[in-house]
């Protein structure tokens, strides 16, 4: 072909994509496609680089042959002539531009011949197209291409023009520049949280992956490749020109995909089934962009208030009574701990809705014991159901067979995996008859067992045989014609196939796993396998990780990268899941998965013991400082997730999105803060008693002293001995903090604590919501309180503080002390509501005794 040479090596789309093959100029040219081998050396194994067989310009692709307007935007025909080298392709298209609201547009590409698969999860219907759109829409007509831009700054954020369109049966591609190279989200992979744009492909189809099976090693360059647990097709990205201006686009697609990132910088999805539909989220604010996405797939469930407490967990307890004795080590030693877990072992030979007769015999007493401190319980569940039990004996199997709520083959018969209890059959959760089933099961065994939420594992779902006992048929579908992916060859590996529907295994049981019908409270759900809104049925362990550092490390961006995603309860398993953990990073870990919204600490079989008292004095008592502190964060917190329930934002949140106009936060992934303003600098390195933080341009205050720091924007270097974890409080904040206790049901009748850390103009805001912290839709149906803090200084006076609240302030929370952090002078004298109040005064600080003042009175 012509013009090869004109096209540069950072915007060459791959022609010859499929893994495994080496792309010769012949196979190459076979496809009419240019082929110059790159500049530079070819990349290390497994990882694709500069594409050697890439498009010319011109090749063919589809024109646009029509256009009409339509009460929300516009439709159109697509139409291409020449068939690719790819079966089916489908040649005539329909084109949907939905103008749907002021900051999102849509785009539907269909087949207007056939119906084809689309994902089955509720996004909203617009009635009426949006009347000033924040974006302008190009056609381009031969080839077909569209342009989005921002209107304000005319900005490019979307043009699919730099590489022809595919839409075959199971082939269809789509490429775009990117506005710029900072570009977040795509989960769930174990990434950094900036994506490198190097020729990275991020495979999405939901997957198990023992981290003993990654091969060659969990350090090679395919470890932040490989597909995992989740898939979310989802980016923020920043605009061209570091304006701080951000937008998000979302590919609704739940086939198996990849999704290449290049220098250009350009992406290009490709996914084997399905149809093109997507979003683009104009923000402008990075904030903005994650709530307009969420106002799509669903903001998140409001947790029930014991979520966010500590959970301790393990796989190989072994016994109830050996679960039992670490509750009350705890206990003994006044650890906080709100839950206690079991994984799989509490089962009787790993039976779901069973718990073994005699190790666990005293299961049902240890979880009285539990309530009646004030504790909860939460027990495994995985989807396999034991197919091989004796008939009449494993009410489970038996029913399902009857109600006929399992995924069979095509020839009717049930399709048979293999899972921790041995053979076993699979729930379809797509059914409404599977998941009364489902809920049959659940009362069941809660009528023995009376536990407070559901842990969802081997979701995926995983099966330790390739597509069945019988493999999988020898179909198009389980040979497409491409097949996404780094490690492995067939879409069935460790898993069953269902083409369309496997990634969203883990949403639709999770849906199914809601037991707010019987325990009238709200669910608390934690999954494995995720897919987008899956924020409004259950929370996301980052799945199994290493005791290494450097797995601590990457947690941060796993749980940044899901408060993107609309999951904000989320966590990694702290101190390490396989491999044994060591003291000081146990610690470390520790004290960093006290700032995870979601805290638990898990271990595996085998292992030696990793709870709290499991170590020594010095290193249980930091553990315990910092699960007090956490404790003690509570209602800041709580008011986080009311946040994210009500405006899609995130809680552990990106120094980025506070600071877009500052690049030098784009890359920060061992930093992050908790709403706007509490920053969480963590020890990520061994041996080490100090750490480096970076500061964006302003004033900060330690938050434990209330010393200040001015800073321009730089790195600073903190001291980190182990028994501390740096916490910074941003000018202006009120952060209401309770006095901390073993449990937050202890803690959350407890009296507040308002820390104020005022800005240079003497002013601060903050906010509290509170409710029972267990009763479904509080805020839907107005059974909250809501409190606006302001700290105004008044001209020439002291500073004046003042409250506002929403409602009347429930009865049951007080506020017994406040700090105010950069008062530059000692007052003579400090009031509150007009009566004089003690005050102690020390460098910066004021501190006063309310003594239990009610906030309405206040
Ligand atoms: C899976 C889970 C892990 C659990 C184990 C045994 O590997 O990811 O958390 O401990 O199964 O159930």
């Amino acid at each position: 072909p012509q013009a090869c040479g004109v096209v540069p090596e950072a915007w060459r789309f791959d022609c010859y994509p499929e893994r495994g093959v080496v792309v010769t100029r012949e196979l190459c040219e076979a496809r009419n496609c240019c082929f110059i081998p790159a500049s530079s050396s070819p990349p290390a194994l497994g990882r694709n680089g500069v594409p050697w067989c890439f498009y010319p310009p011109g090749f063919p692709s589809y024109s646009l042959v029509s256009v009409n307007a339509t009460d929300l935007g516009q439709t159109g025909t697509l139409v291409k002539t020449v068939k690719t080298y790819y079966p089916k392709d489908i040649l005539t298209l329909q084109l949907g531009l939905l103008y749907e609201t002021d900051n999102r547009l849509r785009v539907r590409i269909t087949d207007p011949s056939e119906s084809r698969f689309e994902v089955p999860i509720a996004v909203p219907k617009a009635t009426e197209k949006a009347s000033s759109p924040a974006y302008s829409v190009e056609l381009s007509n031969e080839p077909f291409g569209i342009i989005v831009k921002r209107t304000s700054t005319g900005a490019v954020l979307l043009n699919t023009t730099v590489a022809p369109l595919f839409y075959c049966d199971q082939f269809l591609q789509l490429s775009s520049s990117l506005s710029s190279q900072y570009i977040y989200g795509l989960g769930e992979h174990r990434s950094s949280f900036l994506h490198d744009i190097h020729w990275n492909t991020l495979t999405m189809w939901a997957r198990d992956v023992a981290t003993s099976s990654l091969l060659p090693d969990h350090d090679s360059i395919l470890y932040p490749l490989t597909n995992l647990y989740g898939v979310h097709p989802f980016y923020l990205a920043m605009d061209e020109g570091g304006t701080g201006t951000a937008h998000g686009f979302f590919l609704l697609n739940s086939n198996a995909m990849d999704v290449v990132l290049q220098p250009g910088p350009a992406i290009t999805w490709r996914t084997i089934g399905g149809i093109l539909d997507f979003y683009v989220f104009l923000g402008p604010d990075p904030t903005s962009v994650i709530g307009q996405y969420l106002e799509v797939v669903g903001y998140p469930a409001m947790p029930v208030y014991w979520a966010l407490g500590y959970h301790l967990c393990r796989w190989g307890y072994g016994s109830s009574n050996a679960t039992w004795d670490v509750v009350k080590n705890m206990r003994n030693y006044g650890i906080p701990q709100d839950v206690q877990w079991n994984d799989i072992d509490y089962m009787d030979r790993s039976l779901d809705f069973t718990f073994d007769p005699t190790a666990f015999s005293t299961l049902p007493d240890m979880v009285k014991d539990l309530h009646s401190h004030g504790q909860r319980y939460v027990m495994m569940l995985d989807p396999g159901i034991s197919s091989v039990q004796p008939e009449g004996g494993y009410w489970p199997y038996d029913e399902g067979l009857r109600r006929g709520v399992f995924i069979n083959h095509t020839d009717g018969s049930t399709l048979i995996g293999k899972v921790w209890p041995g053979l076993t059959a699979f729930p379809d959760f797509s059914d409404d008859v599977t998941h009364e089933w489902w809920y049959d099961n659940l009362k069941r065994f809660h009528d023995k067992v009376p536990f407070d939420g559901l842990w969802i594992d081997m979701n995926e779902p995983s099966s330790f045989v390739d597509g069945s006992t019988v493999g999988c048929p020898d179909t198009e579908l389980e040979n497409p014609p491409y097949t996404p992916g780094e490690t492995h060859t067939h879409l069935s590996h460790l898993t069953s196939s269902h083409y369309n529907m496997h990634s969203l295994y883990g949403l639709l049981e999770a849906k199914a796993s809601c037991p707010e019908a019987y325990v009238r409270k709200r669910a608390f759900v934690i999954s494995r396998s995720t897919f987008p809104s899956q924020g409004q049925y259950s929370g996301h362990w980052l799945g199994d990780n290493r005791s290494h550092w450097k797995d601590m490390y990457t947690s941060i961006a796993g749980m940044l990268t899901f408060n993107l995603l609309g999951v904000p309860l989320v966590g990694a398993d702290i101190c390490g899941f396989s491999e044994q953990t060591e003291e000081e990073l146990c610690v470390r870990w520790t004290q960093l998965g006290a700032f995870y919204p979601f805290t638990r600490n898990h271990n595996s079989i085998d292992q030696k013991p990793q709870d709290p008292p499991a170590f020594s004095p010095a290193a249980r008592s930091a553990m315990k400082q910092s699960l007090l502190l956490r404790s003690s964060l509570f209602p800041l917190l709580y008011t986080l997730f009311h946040r994210a329930h009500t405006h899609g934002h995130t809680v552990a949140r990106p120094l980025l999105f506070e600071f877009p106009k500052d690049v030098r936060t784009y890359g920060i992934d061992r930093q992050f803060l908790w709403g706007k303003s509490l920053m969480v600098t963590p020890v990520l390195d061994p041996g080490v008693d100090y750490v480096v933080g970076y500061f964006p341009q302003g004033l900060w205050y330690d938050y434990y002293t209330g010393d200040s720091i001015r800073s321009k924007g730089e790195e600073l270097r903190l001291k980190a001995p182990l028994e501390h974890i740096n916490l910074h409080l941003r000018e202006g904040a009120v952060i209401p903090t309770q006095r901390p206790n073993t449990t937050l049901f202890v803690s959350s009748g407890q009296p507040l604590h308002l820390v104020s850390s005022l800005s240079e103009d003497g002013s601060a805001g903050g906010e509290l919501f509170w409710d029972d912290g267990e009763s479904i839709d509080t805020f839907e149906t107005d059974q909250y309180a809501h409190v606006v803090f302001t700290v105004v200084k008044v001209p020439g006076s002291t500073n004046t503080i003042t409250f506002t609240s929403s409602l009347p302030i429930a009865s049951y929370i007080t506020v017994e002390t406040a700090s105010f952090y950069g008062v530059k002078m000692e007052p003579t004298r400090v009031m509150v509501n007009s009566h004089d109040a003690a005050f102690t005064y020390r460098a910066n600080q004021v501190r006063l005794g309310v003594r239990s003042q009610r906030l309405s009175v206040f």
